[in-house]
């Protein structure tokens, strides 16, 4: 009886409530038509729950709650800026992970090495310059700035200096590692299929070696914003025709423009973008409309692979890179792509090993152990980089 009374009284200031606000203001919640009833976050987490706890195993739990915690930005340093900020940083207890690394003062990030001996059994058939140890070639000039493991503050938007240069650009530090991979030298033509919003097309720009750069994104809204990074970064002389062409090109129809042409090619695809899939609903590949469009972005990425490919030159390399943990997207990709160049265009590859440049970032960034084509950051509550996955191609003929 007493329940009773209570809920009635509840119910009758409920009502109280609602007189107090006019008829005219009152709106009524539609929940089925504003709260999806799978959100496209839910629906990513249940598909990354059953193919990475495979693919990943004991790793797995860390990972994914690394994902759904706050990622980790790197400060990408711009050159062309004239302001010195990289004092103020290193004050403020960052330090640029690419000239001061801490190979040997920390142990390793890496947990797990027991699969290690994984590596050695490619079951594709491709011979692999795997010289461990030997020494990658880094660009002295591209420096990024983290700060140390386990330290989550944040960077601050940066400044425009007096000509109006933006000092650093904010970036998951690890997606300059596709771009110190690419290994560009001086004088070389580079190709970066794929570019917008343009972070690794700035840090490619921060070597100051490239002879002349090719920067593509299909998409017309997105080579916008790409541009307006440039203009944000980089001084208009070294904007001109002859240092750099922008267009906006399916980069899948690149082989009916130009083949054999670059030193060094950037295949940065579209792919599942496995943390903002976790975090944002919006522009969300698991939302289900664009279930098709999932789908198909394996084929896409292999043609793209593929148009890369073609696009270099006899004795050049071919980064391929994505920022989803999925094997179909990375490690597949690579391998359907090395045997198509082979059979449909007489074009054979040799995987470069990228373990110096693991080694080398070990205490940094947290990598997958026992991959055994390409390497990959994944992401760890620590150092939550990534996922970044990257494997180099080098056209033999
Ligand atoms: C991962 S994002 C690239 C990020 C960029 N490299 C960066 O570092 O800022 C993939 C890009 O591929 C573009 N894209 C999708 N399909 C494409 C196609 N067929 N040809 C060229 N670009 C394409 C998308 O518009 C998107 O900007």
């Amino acid at each position: 009886m007493a329940l009773f009374m209570d809920t009635r009284l509840i119910i009758r200031k409920v009502t109280d409530l609602r007189c107090l606000t006019p008829r005219r203001y009152r709106v009524k919640e539609k929940w089925a038509a504003t709260h999806a009833k799978h959100p496209p976050t839910r629906l990513a987490l249940h598909h990354f729950d059953a193919t990475y706890s495979v693919q990943l195993g004991k790793l797995w739990p860390s990972v994914r709650v690394a994902m759904l915690s706050e990622r980790k930005y790197g400060a990408l340093l711009n050159n062309f800026c004239h302001d010195a900020v990289l004092v103020d940083l290193q004050a403020k207890g960052c330090r640029d992970f690419i000239t001061n690394r801490e190979e040997d003062a920390m142990p390793s990030l890496e947990q797990n090495s027991e699969t290690q001996a994984q590596d050695e059994s490619s079951d594709v058939s491709l011979k692999k310059s795997d010289i461990d140890g030997r020494q990658i070639n880094l660009s002295p000039n591209i420096k990024c700035l983290v700060f140390p493991r386990g330290d989550v503050t944040r960077f601050k938007p940066a400044r425009p200096d007096a000509y109006g240069l933006l000092s650093y650009y904010l970036m998951d530090a690890a997606s300059v590692l596709p771009c110190l991979a690419l290994d560009v030298q001086e004088g070389h033509n580079v190709l970066d299929l794929c570019a917008a919003p343009g972070g690794k097309t700035l840090s490619l720009l921060q070597t100051q070696s490239i002879r002349f750069l090719c920067v593509n994104d299909t998409s017309v809204s997105r080579t916008m914003r790409l541009r307006k990074v440039l203009h944000s970064y980089v001084p208009k002389q070294f904007l001109t025709d002859e240092k750099l062409r922008i267009t906006s090109f399916d980069g899948t129809k690149w082989g009916d423009i130009e083949r054999s042409t670059f030193d060094r090619v950037l295949v940065d695809v579209p792919c599942t973008t496995d943390r903002h899939s976790l975090t944002e609903d919006d522009n969300n590949i698991f939302n289900k409309i664009r279930v098709g469009e999932r789908r198909r972005l394996p084929q896409l990425q292999l043609e793209l692979l593929l148009a890369g490919i073609e696009a270099a030159c006899p004795g050049g390399e071919i980064l391929y890179s994505t920022c989803t943990l999925s094997q179909n997207q990375n490690q597949g990709v690579v391998e359907q792509a090395i045997c198509l160049a082979r059979e449909n265009h007489g074009i054979q590859l040799e995987a470069v090993s990228l373990r110096p440049l693991t080694q080398m970032f070990r205490n940094t960034f947290h990598f997958a152990p026992g991959l055994h084509l390409g390497e990959m950051v994944i992401p760890h509550l620590a150092a939550n980089f990534g996922p970044i996955y990257m494997c180099k191609l080098k056209r033999l003929t």
